[in-house]
């Protein structure tokens, strides 16, 4: 029996050309898989006939936006997961929701290998291989760009070779992912990275240098997703397209940063995560004042693990699935309604309330009807501070107390 292939299919160039390139190589067919999680562009029906049209013998095609939205990016709403403290995780999320559609298809029609187009120098190839790893140990993995020494070049000429339904000359300058939950944008003149962002790396945000009036909306939560917008239920989906497009239109979400990949190399990268940005500055305060000072404390350690564990292709692992049970557990009440305003590339909060908080006007407040026992706080510093009055104790009986300095002071 024939060996079956199958490949993350995108329909664009590299993918198109790597249906026929696998095929020639290995002699094996290959099974194109496109999976939609909002990437937008092209109806998935003309990227099925294309698939079709290069040489695919089978065509698996699934729109996977709502499953995207509420398995993946809920949970990194949850985590309030941002990689080296800004990039929200756009494509590292996405990669594992790919291979379980992939491993789905391999069984579908009988394949025993799973084929991307990745290069060998990003984090994409380690995410798709380790998920393969977890979800399908006996599949074998195949990166014909990486493997197969498919360059732009060599795909362009295959393609007019082979008058393929592509079209070649439409180079774009950029190398660009994109999903609900945002869009990452490199190479190009960005590789340089004195260079400024232009204009045209835009697309899900619009300027925030002149922005429309103000936006103030009130995102209700209920344990930890968000569950209605000004007041209207929404699905995981619904919230994220809505805020994608509310913030968007404020220019909320863009990020520039150089990174820290996985395979060692730092490099530059440009991303626009409206709702993923917005929707993380909300969760975040809710859960300042619904999530107990020691947990929220704690919580930030496991966020942070948790990011740098997605973005290192780690989705299935069993630390992130510990990771995950600890910080579904914060999220029991982080139920109520946060007030955000959206403008001018800023999405700030102003007003937050909840029925599960554990804010409580009478211990906060400095006016009449104050709760708070101040005549306690006397002894508490005393026995909070003891171990720090007994090292200072130490510190001066062997001459190693603080320098105090000369600097300042006025004297008459
Ligand atoms: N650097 C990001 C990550 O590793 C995005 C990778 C894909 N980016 C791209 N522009 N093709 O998660």
């Amino acid at each position: 029996m024939t060996e079956r292939v199958v490949l993350a299919y995108s329909g664009g160039l590299d993918t198109s050309v790597g249906i026929g390139w696998i095929a020639e190589a290995t002699s094996a067919e290959v099974v194109a898989v496109a999976v939609d999680v909002g990437q937008g562009g092209e109806d998935l029906e003309v990227i099925r006939r294309r698939a079709l049209d290069c040489g695919a013998v089978e065509a698996y095609i699934a729109d996977a936006k709502e499953e995207f939205a509420t398995e993946y990016c809920m949970p990194a709403l949850a985590a309030n997961a941002l990689y080296m403290g800004s990039y929200p995780l756009v494509s590292a999320l996405s990669r594992p929701l790919i291979v379980k559609h992939l491993v789905r298809a391999a069984r579908q029609f009988g394949a025993s290998t799973v084929a991307h187009g990745c290069t060998g120098k990003g984090n994409d190839q380690v995410r798709f291989e380790v998920s393969i790893t977890s979800l399908g140990p006996d599949l074998k993995c195949l990166a014909p760009i990486r493997d197969l020494a498919l360059t732009r070049d060599k795909a362009i000429d295959f393609a007019e070779k082979h008058n393929l339904p592509i079209d070649a000359t439409k180079a774009n300058p950029f190398s660009i992912d994109q999903n609900v939950w945002g869009r990452a944008v490199e190479t190009g003149f960005l590789e340089d990275i004195w260079n400024g962002p232009t204009k045209d790396v835009y697309t899900y945000t619009d300027s925030p240098e002149f922005p429309p009036v103000a936006d103030e909306l009130v995102i209700t939560f209920d344990a930890g997703v968000p569950v209605a917008i000004d007041g209207y239920p929404v699905t995981p989906l619904q919230a994220v397209q809505e805020m994608n497009r509310r913030a968007g239109a404020q220019g909320v979400g863009r990020i520039d940063i150089v990174e820290d990949r996985l395979v060692g190399i730092k490099s530059r990268e440009v991303y626009e995560a409206p709702a993923a940005v917005a929707l993380i500055a909300a969760h975040q305060e809710l859960e300042n004042v619904t999530v107990e000072r020691e947990q929220a404390r704690y919580k930030r350690l496991v966020e942070h693990r948790w990011a740098e564990l997605v973005y290192d292709g780690q989705w299935f692992s069993p630390l992130k699935r510990s990771l995950d049970a600890f910080i579904d557990d914060t999220q029991r009440y982080v139920s109520g309604d946060i007030r955000m305003e959206l403008h001018g590339g800023r999405a700030v909060v102003t007003g937050r309330r909840s029925d599960s908080g554990l804010y409580d006007f009478n211990l906060a407040t400095y006016d009449t009807g104050d709760t708070f026992d101040q005549s306690a706080a006397r002894g508490f510093i005393e026995i909070y501070g003891l171990p720090a009055k007994l090292a200072a104790a130490r510190d001066a009986k062997f001459g190693n107390a603080p320098e105090l300095g000369t600097q300042g002071g006025i004297s008459a």
